[in-house]
């Protein structure tokens, strides 16, 4: 019989973290290479996907580094080919590029047509073409799947500061998450997303040296700190093995009660 810790374990099963060269994705790509999934590594930069899947091998995980822009759709269907041709099998997607809302706020009623594309293309685009090329191999590989996005909490609450672009892109992602996953049940994938509320990384590290903004901040979360990487983990071992089988269209928040205080 097997055990209910098994149903996390994801041995034979093959991942592709986009973003995994980045803060999130990087902990998200070795926790599941821990639990036995095979781990591609997309982001543009070479250098910094071959830095993660080279520590990944050092501790024993299977993983490869694929360097492509998935703006580019032709960038996503080479990522899933070299995938497919090192591994074999295509089972998960997590999708963990984003971000960027610290650098583009502007006034509603004035938001910049240049900026709004920018975030939105980031954000985005950035989800949907990945998954395409991901699920059709999916779909192909006849074995079901897991897509995991990475939204925010921006996604489903406003916030007086600038952040139109950004809201419009997590909200289309969780709008998304629940009709991927009706439309692509019928194939046994499962599509959820997390919404982590600031996470400690780089992406959002001088906005934290502040101590004022740090403290507001913390003060409006109940658990009264801010996020890490690891906070993410668990849910990402859940959403994407065994252990979520019955789980589709869900968006859960990872923030320390945020939301709850809404
Ligand atoms: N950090 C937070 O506080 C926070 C809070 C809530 C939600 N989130 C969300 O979590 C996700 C990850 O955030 P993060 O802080 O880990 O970001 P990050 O450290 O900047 O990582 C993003 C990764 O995506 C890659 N990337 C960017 N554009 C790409 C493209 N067009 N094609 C392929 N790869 C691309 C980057 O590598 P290259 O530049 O080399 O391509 C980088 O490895 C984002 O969706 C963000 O909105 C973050």
């Amino acid at each position: 019989m097997t055990a209910h810790s098994d149903l996390f374990r994801l041995d034979d099963r093959v991942a592709v973290i986009v973003g995994g060269s980045g803060a999130i994705g990087s902990a998200m790509a070795e926790a599941l290479g821990e639990a036995g999934a095979a781990v591609s590594i997309v982001g543009r930069t070479a250098e910094r996907t071959e830095a993660v899947a080279a520590r990944m091998r050092e501790t024993g995980a299977e993983s490869l580094a694929v360097a492509a822009d998935v703006n580019n759709q032709v960038d996503c269907e080479r990522m899933v080919s070299e995938t497919l041709d090192k591994f074999g099998r295509l089972d998960i997607i997590v999708n963990a590029v984003g971000g960027g809302a610290g650098t583009a706020l502007f006034a509603a009623e004035q938001y910049p047509t240049s900026e709004w594309d920018r975030i939105v293309d980031l954000n985005l685009t950035t989800t949907v073409h990945p998954t395409q090329a991901a699920v059709k191999a999916m779909i192909t590989g006849k074995r079901g799947g897991r897509v995991l996005n990475i939204s925010s909490v921006r996604g489903q609450l406003g916030i007086d500061a600038g952040y139109s672009a950004y809201v419009a892109a997590k909200g289309a992602i969780n709008a998304l998450t629940r009709q991927w996953a009706t439309e692509w049940a019928k194939y046994g994938i499962t599509v959820n997303a997390i919404s982590p509320t600031f996470v400690d990384t780089p992406q959002v590290a001088t906005l934290l040296q502040d101590p004022v903004f740090k403290a507001k901040i913390v003060d409006r979360i109940p658990l009264k700190r801010i996020g890490l990487t690891q906070d993410l983990v668990g849910a990402v071992l859940l959403f994407c093995s065994d252990a979520s089988s019955f789980i589709t269209g869900q968006i859960l928040t990872i923030d320390g009660g945020l939301t709850a205080t809404q």
